[in-house]
């Protein structure tokens, strides 16, 4: 269980390092935000679809959790609409920076409410035991989106 929390942490750090030095980066660095948009979409996609395959599927079918995981994955998916916008924008527009602000807003807002409430939830609600799997699906997941984006 502590395994699969400090392994999701793990991949937030990444992501909310990478969006840190997008946000801080100049619209004349224009190879180097493009560099950190491959990063971040190498780091960030895989990440939301295995959550969603093996984690939020899971908390979807426990009564106390229900809500939580519909809030999350409807985040995940805003959070993929600006995302996808961002990959539209060239790094010399002026917009460039304002949908990384708004990106990185959302998904420090949706990492704090998982690491602050929902790992909590998940561990009244989930056998102990069912974590083994979960991690097991949860990198088998990342593994194949990555290996299908890259
Ligand atoms: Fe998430």
């Amino acid at each position: 269980m502590k395994a699969f929390f400090d392994e999701l942490k793990k991949d937030h750090k990444e992501v909310k390092d990478i969006l840190e030095k997008m946000s801080s980066s100049s619209k004349t660095a224009e190879k180097s935000r493009e560099k950190l948009f491959a990063q971040l979409k190498e780091e960030l996609v895989p990440h939301m679809k295995a959550e969603n395959v093996a984690f939020y599927s899971v908390l979807m079918d426990k009564k106390n959790a229900r809500q939580n995981a519909l809030e999350a994955t409807e985040e995940h998916n805003l959070t993929e609409m600006v995302f996808r916008q961002l990959e539209e924008t060239p790094a010399k527009d002026e917009l460039w920076a304002v949908k990384v602000k708004v990106l990185k807003d959302l998904i420090e807002h949706h990492i704090e409410e998982e690491e602050q409430e929902i790992f909590e939830i998940a561990q009244e609600e989930i056998e102990k035991d069912d974590f083994k799997q979960i991690m097991q699906a949860f990198q088998q997941e990342k593994e194949k989106v990555k290996s299908s984006i890259s």
